[in-house]
């Protein structure tokens, strides 16, 4: 079974990526490599050229992007890592794709109404095809399970039905491309915004003092935490309420998920709390502790352009190995370059 994921090169990663997503990454890549199966990271530099941005900015971000990763337990000889832009095939399978995928689909796409609605100066072709490009990453290496956000929910499915239609129309019966899964973050495994937690933590549509970047000072990082926004029921309740009480409940899940306990332990151990301090106090010691050798790990790899670079190298050959006889096929059964 292979495992396929892309990630964002935004350096700037919070506590709810973390959580919600790189944090399942290395256990993931530590199941799948006890079972034999193959885990892909792909740091997608190309998708962050289809909106506005600074090429310098772009070359950073992917190095900080990579550099977390691999701080946070991404182990190179256990999977494959490796940046967009340096695999040529995804890109070339994009073009292909753009032969069995309808236009009006891709207008239809929520990301690509709500982005093309932000941009002031042009809205890229690029954008129009994020989805294409997308769908691409995954099919070039048949993945069979694809972590993703909630947000991706019709991207993914796109990218089945293109598969799908693929097949029926070059593959004579066979499954040249394989219809990914995805697989989705429970709701539990959400953290929401400190200062809003009737929202998700975000780093585009937050709130600054309600968002915990990985690479937070701790000193930041206790500050957010001991102001995060709880609710004043009187006498206050430290108990899992979504509803009545998103702040107190977003304290509850994050303390539980860096401590390795469930929700229900978080409450148990605070049942003699008499305010909300102890919790916030407990919360924040707990993300700085989480994230202190990540981010010790962090600063000696990101010092090092060229060990990444190294590293980059070694994950883009494993992804050609593995994306190169796949674009073979689908060239063969499209027609076109030469006969095999
Ligand atoms: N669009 C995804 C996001 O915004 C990132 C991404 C690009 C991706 N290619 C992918 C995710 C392939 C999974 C598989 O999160």
């Amino acid at each position: 079974m292979r495992v396929y994921s892309g990630i964002q090169p935004t350096g700037r990663k919070h506590l709810g990526n973390y959580l919600g997503a790189i944090r399942h990454y290395v256990t993931g890549q530590e199941q799948a490599a006890a079972a034999g199966d193959e885990s892909i990271f792909c740091v997608v530099d190309l998708h962050a050229t289809t909106v506005a941005y600074d090429p310098k900015e772009l070359r950073d971000r992917t190095y900080d992007t990579i550099a977390i990763l691999l701080a946070a337990g991404i182990d190179p000889s256990q999977s494959v890592l490796y940046r967009q832009s340096d695999v040529p095939e995804a890109p070339e399978l994009t073009w292909l794709l753009t032969s069995v995928t309808a236009h009006g689909e891709l207008n239809r796409m929520h990301q690509f109404k709500e982005k093309s609605a932000q941009q002031r100066e042009l809205v890229s072709a690029g954008l129009f095809l994020y989805p294409v490009l997308m769908a691409a990453d995954m099919l070039a290496f048949r993945a069979d399970r694809v972590p993703v956000g909630d947000d991706q929910r019709q991207h993914i499915e796109l990218t089945r039905d293109i598969a799908e239609r693929f097949n029926a129309r070059f593959g004579e019966g066979q499954a040249i491309l394989r219809a990914p899964e995805g697989v989705y973050p429970t709701v539990a495994a959400r953290v929401m915004d400190l200062q809003q937690p009737e929202k998700k933590m975000s780093t585009s549509s937050g709130s600054v003092e309600g968002t915990v970047y990985v690479l937070d000072e701790p000193k930041a990082i206790e500050k957010k935490l001991k102001r995060a926004v709880t609710d004043s029921e009187d006498p206050p309740r430290i108990q899992r309420d979504v509803a009545a009480k998103p702040g107190v409940t977003n304290l509850i899940d994050i303390l539980a998920a860096t401590t390795d306990r469930t929700p229900d332990e978080v409450v148990a151990s605070l049942a003699d709390a008499r305010g909300y301090g102890d919790l916030k106090v407990q919360a924040a010691q707990a993300v700085v502790e989480t994230f202190a050798p990540l981010q010790e790990r962090y600063r000696e790899l990101r010092e090092d352009e060229a060990a990444i670079e190294a590293a980059l190298a070694v994950g883009a050959e494993k992804a050609s190995a593995i994306a190169a006889p796949i674009l073979a096929d689908v060239r063969e059964a499209m027609g076109v370059g030469p006969r095999r």
